[in-house]
This record gives structure tokens, C-alpha cells and sequence, in this order.
């Protein structure tokens, strides 16, 4: 079998739940604190033990490129200011090799992950999608625990959790039968963002993937589905239908930053947690409570 050398980003969404911001600036970077919410991403899958990153972006998305791309005048200027710290952590974001493609028109995330094919190049690989972040404190990052699923299962496995009733409609969601593992379902079918009464259950795809490569295959044949868009959830389904495909309810808190509550919560919960934050911002929160 195997192993899981790469993993692809798909970042090239309008992200018009956060216009008018994502006008010109891509929603993959907006900050949680001070990093991107892209970078979250990148280090999720770098701490997975992926070297290997591909993101699919579009266009108004050149300040990712940027982000990740060495900086020779900022370098110089914290070097000679004796900002030795932060140049540091300046030059670890430029050290990461990412790979680059555009999707040239926006037709559905089945559609993006298909620019994805040559990069794949026939290897099973990781998605991450742009919007979710999840933090494990000290445990597995996330995506870690859907490749350590694959590695028993020789299958796709996609990340999901159970969501309460009134979210099922953003979600793709599972339909699957119990293994061994409580946290590991076979998927007999998916369905794209059902409305509550068609909604096999509350299992929800929550933006990780690990996917073998018949993907692509199927993804050539994948007509426009919901909202008239090439959906990826549409290729898992045949996948699923021919078998080998499972549903792993991975540990962590995640966060939705592409809604505007779930980003709030991101930031607030991000800053708490820092050392050098953490305690004046939670001070400062209780006194706002108070009034
Ligand atoms: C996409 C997928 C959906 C998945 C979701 C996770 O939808 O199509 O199946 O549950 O991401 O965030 P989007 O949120 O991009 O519309």
C-alpha cells in the first residue's frame, strides 16, 4: 500500500459569505490572530508528516503565492533591526514548498481537486479544505488520524463529526454502517447538503479528506450536481457504491472560519489559548461581560 506523500488545498472559492472582505483579499487569508488561516492548513499537513502541498487557487488569490514566497526586503529589515525572532519564523513560511495550479473556472470543489490530477500523479493524497481548521492541542492533527485509517483500511476515509440538526444543510453527509472501531463507518452513500428530512444521518464531512486516486476517473465523469456544480461529495457516492470508501470521527475542535460566527469563535478561542495573550484578553472579556 501506499504511504501519503501529498496533499492538496483547494483555495479558490469567491468566499461570499465574507464579502465585502474577500473582494480582493482570497478568504484563505484572513488572520486568526496574527497567522492566516491558510498557514493553520499548511502546518496541520506538515505536521501529518506531508511534504508534498499543492493549492489550487484562482484568481485574486496571488497573496497566498506571496504569503509562502521569500520576502528579501522584510528579511533584511528584521535582520539589521535585531527582530532575529521573527525573521526566524519569517524564513520557516518561505522554507515550504508549495506547488501552485488554477482552477480557471469555478465549477464545484469535484472540479478543483480534478486540477489536482497530474500533481496526484496516481498516489492516494490528502485534502484539506481552506475554511476548516481544527485544533488537537498535543493530540494527532486531524489529518494524521484519517491517514492512520487509511493505513488500515487501504480506503478513501473522509473527517467528519455529527453536527446538530439545523446544520446539515451545509454539510455533505454520511450514510454508513458501524466497523469495529465506533469511530469508523463504511459508507454505503453520501449526499451533498441535504435538507434535514433527507438527511441519512448528521455525520457530516467536515473538510478532510484522504482520498485513493480512482477519484479523478470518476471525477471526468461527475456531471454538475448541487447548485449546479461539480461536486466532489458525488464522486465519493460511486466510490462508496463500489466499495472501500469510510467516514472517521476525528478528535479535535473545529472550527468553520468561512461563517462569520465560526471565525469569531476561531479568534477568540486562538487567543485565549496564547501565552502572551491569553490572560489580558480573557481579563479584558470579562470586564466587557460585566457591563
Ligand atoms: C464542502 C463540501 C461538503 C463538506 C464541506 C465541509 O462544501 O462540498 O461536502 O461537508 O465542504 O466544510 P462547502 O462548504 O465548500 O460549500
Amino acid at each position: 500500500m501506499m504511504k501519503i506523500r501529498k496533499a492538496v488545498i483547494p483555495a479558490a472559492g469567491f468566499g461570499t459569505r465574507f464579502l465585502p472582505e474577500t473582494k480582493a483579499m482570497p478568504k484563505e487569508m484572513l488572520p486568526i490572530v496574527d497567522k492566516p488561516t491558510i498557514q493553520y492548513i499548511v502546518e496541520e499537513i506538515l505536521a501529518s508528516g506531508i511534504e508534498q502541498i499543492l493549492i489550487i487557487s484562482g484568481h485574486a488569490k496571488r497573496a497566498i503565492e506571496n504569503h509562502f514566497d521569500s520576502s528579501p526586503n522584510l528579511e533584511e529589515h528584521l535582520r539589521e533591526s535585531g527582530k532575529l525572532k521573527m525573521l526566524e519564523e519569517i524564513n520557516k513560511i518561505s522554507d515550504i514548498k508549495i506547488h501552485y495550479v488554477r482552477q480557471p473556472y469555478q465549477r464545484g470543489l469535484g472540479d478543483a481537486i480534478l486540477c489536482a490530477k497530474e500533481f496526484v500523479d496516481g498516489e492516494p493524497f490528502g485534502v484539506i479544505l481552506g475554511d476548516d481548521i481544527v485544533y488537537t492541542g498535543s493530540g494527532e492533527p486531524a489529518l494524521k488520524q484519517l491517514m492512520d485509517q487509511y493505513d488500515k483500511t487501504g480506503g478513501t476515509v473522509i473527517g467528519c463529526q455529527v453536527v446538530k440538526p439545523e446544520q446539515v444543510s451545509a454539510y455533505g453527509i454520511i450514510d454508513g454502517t458501524q466497523t469495529s472501531d465506533p469511530n469508523l463507518l463504511k459508507v454505503q452513500d453520501m449526499v451533498e447538503k441535504p435538507n434535514l428530512e433527507a438527511a441519512p444521518s448528521r455525520f457530516a464531512a467536515l473538510g478532510r479528506y484522504v482520498i485513493t486516486p480512482e477519484v479523478f476517473d470518476i471525477l471526468e465523469e461527475t456531471r454538475p450536481g448541487k447548485g449546479g456544480e461539480i461536486q466532489l461529495t458525488d464522486a465519493l457516492r460511486v466510490m462508496a457504491h463500489m466499495g472501500n470508501v469510510y467516514a472517521y470521527n476525528f478528535q479535535g475542535k473545529r472550527y468553520d472560519t468561512g461563517d462569520k460566527l465560526g471565525y469569531l469563535k476561531a479568534v477568540v478561542e486562538f487567543a485565549l489559548r496564547r501565552e502572551d495573550l491569553g490572560p489580558t484578553f480573557k481579563e479584558y472579556l470579562k470586564g466587557i461581560m460585566e457591563k
